[in-house]
């Protein structure tokens, strides 16, 4: 009989090639989602509501393994009050929703892996490289992170092997960040933003993918995990780099930090600041990157 695995957030940009890939590899894939679709041969969708705390329990005693994903969007919109509020509930109410319902029917999956950010530590720039043993942030996102995890303990102390995977900025084909800006690297617009020494850690989203595909199937694998390269790409060289894949070098001035401040208010941060990640903890388990490699890795999402 095939694993099933319950994805929520399934359908964002990580769920749909993590589907994928869990499909591709033998195993049943169950959705929670606000919008459920019809079942296809391969996917059931379940519906759950969590403001409302609402949720098709069956979509979680019928799971082997849960991954997490669900969340509002950090970078869609500003930063306002109500924003932020959907933003940390998004994560940490969902999160407490699936733990009532393992709890309620004593139901243990084998293992709960959980979606997180290396916003946890917070702008860290030039101030060494994060372990995950480097402390978390008091920031926002390092609020959010923090919160969003201890949720996830909780399931963990209801005897559930848990991971959580402290995610860097996800590359894909038409998905995430690339999807915002090779429209205007393409057209010979793009620019290093802030003084652009901000550090950029990255991974491939079939990397990405291949370790909750590891945390599945690797029952040694437990807690958490950074999970992005551990090079010093900065934001001049992620720039540069995109720049000369579209043929030319980057021309246009630096968007000055106090132009992406008013832009986009407390949210450039995302822009603006950095911190370089340790992987190390991956490698000690096994796991190998496919995509080191920023040139190669974007060129294999940009079909270039
Ligand atoms: N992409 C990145 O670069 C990156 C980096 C670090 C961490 N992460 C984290 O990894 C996770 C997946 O990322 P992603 O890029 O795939 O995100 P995404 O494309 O924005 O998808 C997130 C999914 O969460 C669900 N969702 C959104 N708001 C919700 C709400 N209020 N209640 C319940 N579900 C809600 C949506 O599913 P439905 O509409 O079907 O309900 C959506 O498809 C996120 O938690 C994100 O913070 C991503």
């Amino acid at each position: 009989m095939k694993k099933k695995v319950l994805l929520t957030g399934g359908t964002g940009f990580v769920g749909k090639y993590l589907t994928q890939m869990l499909l591709n590899k033998g195993y049943s894939v169950s959705i929670l989602t606000r919008t459920p679709k019809k079942n296809t041969d391969d996917i059931s969708y379940y519906s759950w509501d969590v403001s409302a705390g609402s949720i098709e329990e069956k979509a979680v005693l019928d799971a082997d393994y849960i991954i997490h994903l669900a969340g509002e969007s950090i970078g869609d919109k500003r930063w306002t009050v109500a924003r932020k509020k959907a933003i940390l509930d998004s994560r940490v109410q969902s999160t407490a929703l699936l733990a009532s319902v393992l709890q309620s029917n004593n139901k243990k999956v084998k293992a709960f892996i959980s979606a997180s950010g290396v916003g946890v530590y917070g702008a860290l720039n030039g101030k060494g490289i994060c372990t995950e043993d480097t402390p978390a942030a008091h920031d926002f996102l390092g609020k959010v992170c923090q919160e969003w995890e201890k949720a996830a303990d909780t399931i963990a102390k209801l005897g559930i092997r848990t991971v959580k995977i402290r995610t860097g900025l996800v590359l894909g084909k038409d998905e995430g960040f690339l999807k915002k800006m090779a429209p205007l690297f393409r057209r010979g617009l793009g620019s290093v933003l802030g003084d652009g020494k901000q550090y950029m850690p990255w991974i491939h989203i079939h990397d990405l993918c291949a370790i909750y595909l590891l945390a599945i199937e690797n029952e040694e694998m437990e807690g958490v995990f950074n999970a992005a390269i551990e090079d010093s790409t900065t934001n001049a060289i992620f720039s540069k780099t995109l720049a000369n894949i579209y043929g030319y070098s980057l021309w246009m001035p630096k968007i000055p930090a106090f132009v992406l401040q008013l832009t986009l208010g407390e949210m450039a941060i995302l822009a603006l600041t950095g911190r370089r990640i340790s992987n190390d903890k991956l490698l000690l388990l096994g796991f190998r990157f496919e995509y080191k490699n920023l040139d190669l890795a974007l060129r294999d999402c940009l079909n270039k």
